[in-house]
Formats: C-alpha cells, structure tokens, sequence
C-alpha cells in the first residue's frame, strides 16, 4: 500500500548570528511532529530553510563590508549548524538565494502579471524595514510599527501590486467552510475581525529603493518584495515551475504550516490569495504558535537575556533542552523560558520520574533474573491500571498529536512513566523476592515495568530520540516501531537486558 503523505513546514528563518531559544520552538515543535508523523507510517517531507532578501540584510551586509550573498552564506551556516545541534531532522532545507528558487520566483511573478493579478501603480505608504512590512496609519502602534514597535518610514515609489482586494471574498468564504484552515481558533477569529473583515487592500509587491532580492524579468530596476519571495518557497523547493515538479505533485498541498504568531497574517491572507491566483489547493493548516519568553519580554542581545541554544545543549544535553521547549509550553499560548524551570524539569521529569526508573528496573531485573527477561504471564489485579494505560497510551497520545497538542502528549507519556514508579512502590519487588515461591510473580512485575518502559521510549523517539535510542540499547531491543506497541508484549522473554547507564545527572538547583 502507497504510505500517505505528509508534508510539515516551519517558516523560513532570517539569517542570522544570533539564533535564540525562541528560535528554536517553532523547529523543535515541527521536529517532533514530523518525526511522529514517519514512525506513524507517513511520508514525510519536512522542510525549513532561510529567508535570506530584503533591505534588512542589505544594509547589515554594506555595516560587515561584505556583499549581501557573502553575508548570508556565512549565516545560514550557523542556521544549519543549530539545527544539527538540535537534532532537527528535515528532509529538505531551501535558501531563497537557490538559483531554482529565483528562477521559479520570477515565473510565478510573471504569470500573475500576465494574468491581470499583478498590476504597474504607484506605492505611498508606511514601511517598517526590519518586519518588511507595510503598514496604514490606522494600523500604528503609538506611530509606530505594531509588530516591533520601531520606527516607520513613509515611502513612495512606482511598483507593482497584487490584487489581493479581488480575492477577499473568495478567502472568507474558504476560512469559513474550512475551520481547521486557521489555528488556533483565536487566531482565526483574529484574522477575519482584525485584517480580512475591515477590508483587503491591493498588495505592493515590488521596490525600487533597494537591489537585494530577486528582480522582476520585464522591469528589473524593480525587486519582488520579500514575503511574496517567501511565501512560495513552500512550492518552489517541490519544484513547482521548476524543471521537475514530481514532488509538487506529490507532496503539495502542505499538510501543516507551523509559524510563530505574528506572521499568520501573511501565510493566512497573502499566501492563499496568491494559491487561489494560481489556482493551486490551500494548505490544509497553519498553525499560529506563541511565543517563548523570558521575565515577560522578547528575547534579545540588547536585552541581556539572550543565551546561544548550543550553550545549554552543552550544559544540559539536547534532550533537556528538547523535552523541555515540547513540555513546558501548552502549544499555541505563549510561555517563559527560564533556565530555573528547565533545571526542575530535567530533575523532576527527565532524571527522576524518566531516568531513575529505567535506571532501577534494569538493574533489579539484572539482580534478581541475571538480566535475563522472564515471562509477562503471572498477572494480578494491581497489574491491570498499568497494563492498560500502556495500551491505550499510543491512540490517546495520537489524538493529542493530531490536535497539535505536543505538550499534552508528551504530558501523557510521562504520567505512563508516573504510574510505573507507583506500580513499584505498590508491589515492592525487593519484598517479593524475599519469597522463595514467587520468583514467577517478580519476574511478571519487571516484565510489565519493561514492557511500560519500552512503549513508552517507542513513542519518545519523536521527542527526545536520543535518548529512547540509549534507552533501547539498555533494554537490548530492536522493538522499537509503533507496530510492536499494540499488545504489551513487545519486549522478549529469554532476552538479557544491557547494561544500565543514567540518562541524565540531576542538576543542582540554581538560584
Ligand atoms: N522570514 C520570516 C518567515 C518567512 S516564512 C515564509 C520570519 N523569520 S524569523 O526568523 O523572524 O522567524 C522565524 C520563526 O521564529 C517565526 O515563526 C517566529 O515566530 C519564530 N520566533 C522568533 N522568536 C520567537 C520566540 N521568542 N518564540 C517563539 N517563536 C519565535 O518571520
């Protein structure tokens, strides 16, 4: 049977040197669900990729004395590198400086034109230059951006604009009849009340007041402006009007878009306007994500508070750092990072409820068994509340993830883990074995403790994969798919346990 598609974006990054943890989220969060997605028996195309035109980079690349390309080619390297810190496990990564990418930039720039989409006027407005983005006085903060809260600069110039006013109607109708097109829900209701209801204007969609980006084919003093740039990198690296288009037709329409929450604007509005220009299916979801924090505010260098993520990885391990972006914020609200609370975690969830079981139910069954893995057949009744947790454990994690609810499914599996520290105290296997009769019934009781742990290092791997692998190499198995997980019996009778190793030191306590 054909596997079923699956194609997960996170939105491209602009370059650069100073990746923070916030950074992070949205990648390790579209990590984990494309990692679920492929051991669920999916297809999956995850790509990520940077955003790498504009006035913004222009001018940081003439401040380094270098050109704009020389500038971001010694970025995105740092992009690639944070991610492999990370463990990010894309399938494809897209620079909007590719030579394809432009080419097929330019194409989809001159179909809409020619169809009467893309239209010669001239642009009076508000320019924000680190968001790119235009703005009306109405929509000012204080006279200033609403996104940033800088300053805004009025430009005028000749450019071209896309019609978006004409797809207004055609969008509202399509948010309506398709209600998981926008999520959360509060994002969508945001949308339609706040942009689309109040009235669509046309776009500008081209600058003359700066060269760095791709220029128009018929009018080249003109550059197409970055989001429309952007944007279609979710076609153009499947090689729509590229010279293969296989994987466009394959993977394309995105199962999910996931982005952070001030840009769901233009993936939500621009971005399926200009599908339905081109006569292209919508992506299925996009997903606005919260923010992460820090003391109540925006990360950032001038703020102080801004930390490089391969710092704490170096310090706490990539899991640590993984488990606890995916755990500690309900995904779609924003959440405070604090290096405080990722400590307590890692004590509390990774090294005591995680690591300290695996730790002390390999080494009794090393104790009392040589390792070796007795039969699961010796049943009682306190076994049952654990057994079935385990084997409702993946169908109840499966809903949480195809809500894109990532903390609560990873919630779910630690409270698993939760009950199996109970099920020890209630059954004290050391007072078991004091009795010479009952060798049978400790060897079920580590057997069930195994199984648990098993299942739930197989649905760990989408989260913290390093550690369900070490995991696996301490219960010697090779069982490690979501088929073996269906009927508490993945893990081998006869079989002798490796050897035990901690997974994670507990942190002291900073203050
Ligand atoms: N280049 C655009 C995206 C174009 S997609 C066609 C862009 N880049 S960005 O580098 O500024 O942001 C990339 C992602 O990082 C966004 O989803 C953004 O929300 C996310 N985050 C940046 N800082 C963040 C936090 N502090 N917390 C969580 N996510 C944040 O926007």
């Amino acid at each position: 049977m054909e596997k079923k598609k699956y194609y997960i974006t996170t939105p491209i990054y602009y370059p650069s040197a100073n990746f923070h943890i916030g950074h992070c989220y949205t990648t390790i969060v579209a990590d984990a669900l494309a990692r679920y997605k492929r051991l669920d028996g999916y297809d999956v195309f995850f790509q990520t990729g940077t955003d790498e035109h504009g006035q913004k980079i222009e001018n940081k690349a003439k401040e380094a004395g270098v050109t704009p390309k020389e500038y971001v080619d010694k970025i995105v390297y740092n992009a690639k590198d944070l991610w492999k810190s990370l463990g990010i496990s894309y399938d494809y990564f897209i620079r909007t400086t590719d030579e394809n990418h432009e080419k097929a930039v330019q194409k989809i720039f001159n179909k809409l034109y020619e169809q009467g989409d893309i239209y010669m006027g001239e642009y009076k407005g508000l320019y924000c230059t680190p968001c790119e983005s235009f703005w009306t006085e109405s929509q000012l903060v204080d006279g200033k951006c609403p996104d940033c809260g800088r300053e805004v600069k009025e430009v005028s110039e000749e450019a071209y604009f896309f019609r978006l006013s004409k797809y207004q109607d055609r969008l509202v109708e399509y948010i309506d009849s398709h209600p998981e097109l926008i999520l959360p829900e509060t994002r969508k209701n945001e949308m339609i009340n706040n942009f689309i209801k109040p009235g669509l204007e046309d776009l500008c969609v081209s600058r003359t007041s700066f060269t760095w980006g791709i220029p128009v084919t018929f009018n080249p003093k003109h550059v197409i402006y970055v989001w429309i740039d952007a944007l279609t990198n979710y076609i153009t690296s499947l090689g729509y009007m590229g010279e293969d288009d296989t994987l466009f037709k394959k993977y394309w329409p995105a199962d999910l878009h996931l982005v952070g929450k001030e840009i769901v604007r233009f993936h939500t509005i621009i971005w399926p306007a200009m599908l339905m220009a081109l006569d292209l299916p919508l992506p299925k979801k996009v997903f606005g994500h919260g923010w992460l924090v820090i003391n109540g505010g925006k990360i950032s260098k001038s703020l102080g508070n801004y930390k490089d993520p391969r710092e704490y990885i170096k310090e706490y391990g990539v899991d640590a750092l993984r488990y606890y972006a995916l755990r500690e914020v309900p995904f779609g609200s924003d959440g405070v990072f604090s290096e405080e609370n990722l400590v307590t975690r890692i004590n509390t969830d990774l090294a005591n409820n995680l690591g300290n079981l695996v730790n002390r139910t390999i080494s009794m069954n090393n104790k009392y068994f040589d390792g070796i893995i007795q039969s699961g057949e010796f049943r009682e009744e306190i076994d049952k509340d654990l057994v079935d947790s385990v084997k409702s454990l993946k169908a109840e994690v499966e809903e949480k993830m195809e809500e894109l609810k990532v903390s609560d499914a990873v919630t779910l599996i630690m409270d698993v883990l939760k009950k199996c520290n109970k099920y020890i105290d209630d059954t004290a296997p050391w007072a078991i074995a004091k009795e010479e009769d009952k060798k049978e019934r400790l060897g079920t009781v580590l057997y069930n403790l195994l199984e648990s742990i098993r299942v739930c290092a197989v649905l760990l791997q989408a989260f913290i994969p390093t550690t369900a692998e070490k995991i696996f190499a301490q219960l010697n198995t090779k069982e490690t798919n979501f088929d073996s997980i269906e009927n508490f019996n993945g893990i081998k009778v006869g079989d002798k346990l490796g050897i035990p190793e901690i997974l994670f030191q507990r942190i002291e306590e900073k203050k």
